[in-house]
């Protein structure tokens, strides 16, 4: 059988393994591989593993994991794909690997089938560019863990095939997923809003502010993890990579600034869980300081400001930014309806309040945006 109800996963490390598990529970049959011969070999008793939580958690039935295993086919690589109607691949985040997946793919399977990319950081349009039907070839953007989260950001390009998309949405939705349409650039949607998140915390601590008040500030304002302490569980390294990644990719905007700060840890070895040092870490933030509502304040205007930059004709609206950062980064409301709730002209007023009192070359990390200044 061809068509929808079969799906491929290349790429069994941490995303494509889960990416498998969200297809199986959702009923889809599977064609799964790897380059790696011990993640092949491995993957069906990582699956197993993974199912058996749920049923421990009353969450599955033991049937419906036996059902879900014998959905799921190991296969020797993407020529043994053809049946499946749609392939996501997770493999590497390396552009030459994931072309040459992708023309793999293309000789095995139907014209029609659709071929998705995990990647987080590359162009979509990179990755589509190589292919004889680029127009097949889009981007899901799944969270990690991939069961757990529900966000999915389906990345087009211009050359993308509407069909294509609609297959992939439909695809992603049966599965449980809440899918919001992202533009192919840096970061996508909730990568690139995110920024001023963990960048202004890393402002305030830079002006001497501690870290256990710049995130009690931010779980005082209801979320759920403060961003120094996020930092440090996702390893300042990775979160400096991606930090420049955004950086670089949107033209060194001061708004998407890498401070020193961050570096500095790095550098030292300050990675946080995974070395057992970090901004906080071990430690967990102690009570919210006086000044909590100011702190929460500035990093959320700082938040509506980066996330109003993806308005426009074309964009995935206030709706569609709000629901991805709700979703992608647990954020209890969007930055848009937070702003909105705040009042915009408070919030421009704080980002005008900031660039008055930043140094010279950190001034235009504040301007207001066009986008939020047309916001009424
Ligand atoms: N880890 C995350 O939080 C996260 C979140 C969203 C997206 N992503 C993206 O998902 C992709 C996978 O990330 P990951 O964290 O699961 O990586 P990972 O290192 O855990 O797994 C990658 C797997 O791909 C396999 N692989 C590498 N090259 C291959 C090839 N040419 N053909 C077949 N298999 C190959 C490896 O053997 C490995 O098992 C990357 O593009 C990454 O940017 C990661």
């Amino acid at each position: 059988m061809t068509g929808p109800g079969v799906t491929g996963v290349v790429g069994l490390g941490t995303m494509g393994l889960g990416i498998a598990q969200v297809f199986l529970q959702a009923g889809l049959a599977v064609l799964a591989t790897d380059a790696a011969a011990a993640a092949r070999d491995s993957a069906r008793e990582r699956l197993a593993a993974a199912l058996e939580e749920r049923v421990a958690a009353g969450r599955m039935a033991a049937g419906a994991r036996d059902a879900a295993l014998a959905r799921l086919s190991i296969v020797d690589g993407p020529a043994d794909m053809g049946r499946a109607g749609l392939v996501v691949e997770a493999i590497a985040e390396d552009l030459t690997a994931k072309t040459a997946l992708v023309a793999a793919l293309e000789d095995a399977l139907s014209p029609d089938a659709v071929i998705a990319t995990n990647t987080s950081s590359l162009r979509v349009a990179g990755i589509a560019s190589a292919a004889l039907r680029p127009g097949r070839v889009l981007g899901l953007h799944f969270f990690n863990p991939a069961p757990a989260m529900r966000l999915v950001e389906l990345v087009s390009h211009p050359r993308s095939d509407p069909a294509a998309l609609a297959r992939a949405r439909t695809l992603a939705e049966a599965a449980g997923k809440t899918v919001v349409a992202a533009p192919d650039t840096p970061g996508f949607i909730v990568n690139r809003v995110a920024r001023p998140f963990y960048g202004e915390a890393l402002a305030l601590l830079a002006e001497g502010r501690s870290a256990s008040d710049i995130d009690a500030a931010m779980l005082a304002a209801g979320y759920r993890i403060g961003p120094l302490s996020l930092i440090d569980l996702i390893g300042a390294d990775i979160h400096l990579a991606a930090t420049r990644g955004v950086y670089e990719g949107l033209g060194r905007h001061p708004r998407h600034a890498v401070f020193p700060v961050l570096e500095q840890a790095v550098a030292e070895g300050r990675l946080g869980r995974k070395t057992g040092r970090g901004f906080l870490w071990p430690q967990a933030p102690g009570p919210a300081p006086e000044d909590a509502a100011g702190i929460a304040l500035r990093i959320e205007a700082t938040l509506a400001n980066e996330a109003a930059t993806l308005l426009g004709p074309a964009g995935p609206g206030e709706e569609g930014i709000d629901t991805a950062m709700r979703l992608g980064m647990n954020f209890p409301r969007g930055p848009l309806e937070g702003a909105r709730a705040l009042g915009l002209d408070r919030v421009r007023e704080t980002l005008r309040r900031l660039a008055r009192a930043a140094p010279a070359a950190l001034a235009a990390r504040y301007a207001v945006t066009p986008e939020l200044e047309a916001l009424e």
